[in-house]
């Protein structure tokens, strides 16, 4: 089964409702591949998440950033995956790096928000990737297989899950990857999937990139075979976002 390109814009904690409504505009009125060439998903803040699920178009989707461990209750601040279905989120992405390092999210709690939260019937963009200094350290794959190791222990049914590969080295610093290093990344990935969950997770599970990718550098990346689209950041807030989009098409001619 063939993988179907991703595209993700993660507004992360940026945004006034303003702008939100403008972005939304923007994206409204592009024009993209059809939903058959990719899937397009964008996640604002918690706060403007109804908003954009209510304005935006209807072949677009959205993501929280973020959801609760478990089942709400007392746990001030926090939003539980049962509220973002009741509210028809379909998406969340988990185990971003900004909160694993900042927040002190460890592998296990990840994993464990990664089971939770596909249990609620929540599809879920998990987040792996290394640091500078682990990259140096020769390191990369050990990290991102425990990463991705702490989720498999958890989780057996593979078919809502994006793993997003982004070296922490490479968010937010216009230090892209380069594609050979991104594919290497996801070969590896891919064949970790293999040998530790299945070969067919393995074949089907998409694995996107993210880290600096913008409207210049996505057909190449996106021209990797193990590529299978993007979580992009700061990019996501511009124009340049649809370009990102349409660089689906480099899968379809490949
Ligand atoms: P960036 O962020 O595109 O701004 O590097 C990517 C991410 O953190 O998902």
């Amino acid at each position: 089964m063939a993988r179907k390109f991703f595209v993700g814009g993660n507004w992360k904690c940026n945004g006034t409702a303003e702008e939100v409504k403008k972005i939304v505009n923007t994206l409204n009125e592009a024009q993209v591949p059809s939903q058959d060439v990719v899937e397009v998903v964008v996640s604002p803040p918690y706060v403007f998440l109804p908003l954009v699920k209510s304005t935006l178009r209807s072949d677009f989707f959205v993501a929280a950033q973020n959801c609760w461990v478990k089942k709400g209750g007392a746990y001030t601040g926090e939003v539980s995956a049962e509220m973002l279905v009741n509210l028809d989120i379909p998406w969340v992405i988990l185990g971003h790096s900004e909160r694993r390092a900042i927040l002190n999210e460890s592998n296990e709690f990840v994993g464990d928000k990664v089971a939770y939260a596909l249990a609620q019937g929540l599809k879920v963009i998990a987040c792996v990737g290394e640091t500078l200094e682990e990259r140096e350290a020769g390191s990369t794959m050990d990290v991102v297989a425990a990463q991705t190791k702490a989720i498999a222990e958890r989780v057996s049914n593979w078919s809502n899950v994006v793993i997003a590969y982004e070296p922490v080295w490479a968010i937010g610093t216009g230090k892209v990857a380069s594609p050979a290093q991104a594919q290497e990344v996801h070969d590896e990935l891919r064949k970790w999937l293999a040998k530790n969950v299945s070969a067919d997770v393995a074949a089907t599970t998409r694995i996107i990139y993210g880290g600096s990718v913008n409207g210049g550098n996505c057909k190449e990346l996106g021209g990797q075979a193990d590529v299978d689209g993007f979580l992009v950041g700061g990019a996501s807030l511009k124009p340049e976002f649809i370009d990102i989009i349409k660089a689906a098409e480099v899968k379809k001619s490949a």
